[in-house]
């Protein structure tokens, strides 16, 4: 079956969906693959369908092989390109093993970033998670990866998703998802010396939210899972999974939340 692409020379569609946590051992089980059932379903059906889309982490809650089985057979049905940054509840290594990835700079490196560059639009997956606690964390080596990285093309609108959002939520009850905030700053170091990266997309807080970084606009999406969904939600999506359409036309990004 053929799918319409946006067909405008820079233009570009992204879909990002974030947070499904599938878990066996919740009770909600199978609520949560209904609801990742569904969004799949309708990025399916967009027209124009998206070029891509990424999903901002936390695939599965507490990541052992057999969740990510689980998740696969919904999410391997996507029919276009997936790829998928780790969230704190992932294990980065299965997300490396089961999804595809993109190109990676620092393969010995423990952490997953990676960049895609087949499109319009660069994008770059990076690794927030901390080894100790649930919060984001950055350091020097992830942030000396993305400026290598970033260095390698500085021509093309680039774009950064990663889990954990590096700006103040402000209405929420948690206004700073990094444990340290003084780590952001590694982040912060890095785009300030590369204009070219346009937008930050992230996940985590399981709500819709916007703020920058340094004048970048940076965004989260609400859950896939409704039941771990926080904030407020569009009209008639009180029962029903949203997701984010987020189209580049060559400039800017313009983004809607889609109620499935
Ligand atoms: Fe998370």
């Amino acid at each position: 079956m053929a799918y319409d692409c946006y067909d405008s020379l820079n233009a570009m569609i992204i879909a990002q969906i974030s947070d499904s946590h599938i878990d066996p051992e919740s009770d909600k089980l199978e609520d949560r693959l209904k609801d990742l059932r569904r969004v799949v379903d309708d990025i399916n059906n967009q027209d124009p369908a998206p070029n891509i889309v990424i999903h901002t982490g936390d695939v599965v809650h507490n990541g052992t092989q057999e969740k990510y089985d689980m998740a696969l057979t919904i999410l391997g049905d996507v029919r276009i390109p997936l790829h998928v940054c780790a969230g704190n509840r992932d294990d980065r290594n299965l997300i490396a093993a089961n999804f595809q990835t993109g190109r990676d700079v620092s393969p010995r490196s423990d952490f997953l970033q990676y960049s895609i560059d087949d499109y319009p639009v660069r994008l770059i997956a990076l690794d927030t998670t901390s080894a100790i606690t649930n919060m984001g964390d950055y350091c020097r080596e992830r942030a000396d990866t993305l400026n290598r990285m970033l260095a390698e093309e500085r021509q093309k609108p680039t774009v950064l998703f990663m889990h954990h959002p590096p700006f103040e939520i402000v209405d929420s009850k948690y206004p700073f998802q990094f444990e340290d905030w003084d780590t952001v700053t590694y982040l912060a170091g890095v785009l300030k010396k590369n204009e070219h990266v346009k937008q930050l997309f992230c996940g985590h807080t399981h709500r819709c939210s916007n703020g920058k970084i340094l004048g970048i606009p940076a965004s989260t999406v609400p859950s896939i899972a409704i039941d771990l969904r926080l904030g407020d939600v569009p009209e008639g999506a009180e029962f029903a999974p949203v997701y984010q359409i987020h189209k580049f036309d060559g400039t800017r990004f313009k983004s809607k939340t889609v109620v499935c």
